[in-house]
């Protein structure tokens, strides 16, 4: 017996893993997030048991884990992207291993760098970042973000997570030295035909993204000039750069 963290991937069905597909094909039960790509529960058995963990919190879906992982053979816990990255995997993980439940981390495609190079931004991109931070902006965590720091880090800054709060972010960012023309881009369900980038001057981002649905990330940095030169978007419905 075996509960499986499974990474789904960032949105794409198509960006599961083989390992995580294989599992899902032979899955007793299946709890998903709502940021799994729904085509992927086509491929659970059609007697196996899905459950949405939508509204439930999360001392309920460990406990909800801990007693499927009792009672089957194959539990696959499907989380968007990778499990361990702003995923609660590791709680999740904790709960399983005090219970004495086996369990297994399947690695998944993470949005921080899916979404991204789908919409052509490389992270990288060599002579212009060396480094990438990586920030959540809603999180009980979210009065320890040190802006003086964030704003003076070269390379480029990920935020997940923010959009409801980006001109609040932005303005904190700026106040703390961020120069105001530094390119900024924000991606809207990347990897999926609803794929929406926005892209423009940091100072403006907040505005431009204004309206943006979930789930959305922001990257800033010379690197999110990048956006909006994909000629052929394999995924964008649209691609816009508001001057
Ligand atoms: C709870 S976090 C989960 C991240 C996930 N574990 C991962 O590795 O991608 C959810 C946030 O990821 C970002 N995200 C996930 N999928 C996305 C997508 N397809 N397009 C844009 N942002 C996405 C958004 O910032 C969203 O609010």
């Amino acid at each position: 017996v075996t509960v499986h963290l499974v990474g789904a991937g960032p949105g794409d069905p198509g960006l599961i893993t083989v390992r995580g597909l294989d599992l899902l094909r032979q899955a007793d039960a299946v709890v998903y997030d709502e940021l799994a790509a729904p085509e992927l529960l086509d491929e659970v058995p059609a007697d196996a048991l899905q459950i949405s963990r939508a509204g439930m919190r999360q001392p309920q879906i460990d406990e909800l884990l801990v007693s499927l992982g009792r009672t089957f053979e194959t539990v696959v816990r499907l989380k968007g992207g990778d499990p361990f990255l702003f995923g609660r995997g590791r709680e999740e993980v904790d709960a399983l291993a005090a219970a004495g439940v086996d369990y297994e981390v399947v690695p998944g495609v993470s949005a921080l760098t899916a979404v991204p190079a789908a919409a052509g931004i490389p992270l990288t991109h060599r002579g212009l970042s060396a480094q990438v931070t990586v920030i959540t902006a809603r999180s009980a965590a979210d009065d320890d973000l040190d802006f003086d720091s964030l704003a003076a880090a070269a390379g480029t800054l990920v935020i997940f997570m923010g959009v409801a709060r980006l001109g609040e972010l932005v303005e904190a960012l700026v106040a703390a030295g961020k120069d105001p023309a530094t390119p900024a881009a924000v991606v809207s369900s990347g990897t999926t035909d609803r794929e929406l980038t926005v892209a423009g001057r940091l100072d403006e981002i907040g505005e431009l993204a204004a309206g943006l649905p979930s789930p959305a990330l922001t990257v800033i940095g010379p690197t999110a000039a990048f956006a909006a030169t994909v000629t052929e978007p394999i995924y964008a419905a649209v691609t816009t750069r508001p001057s």
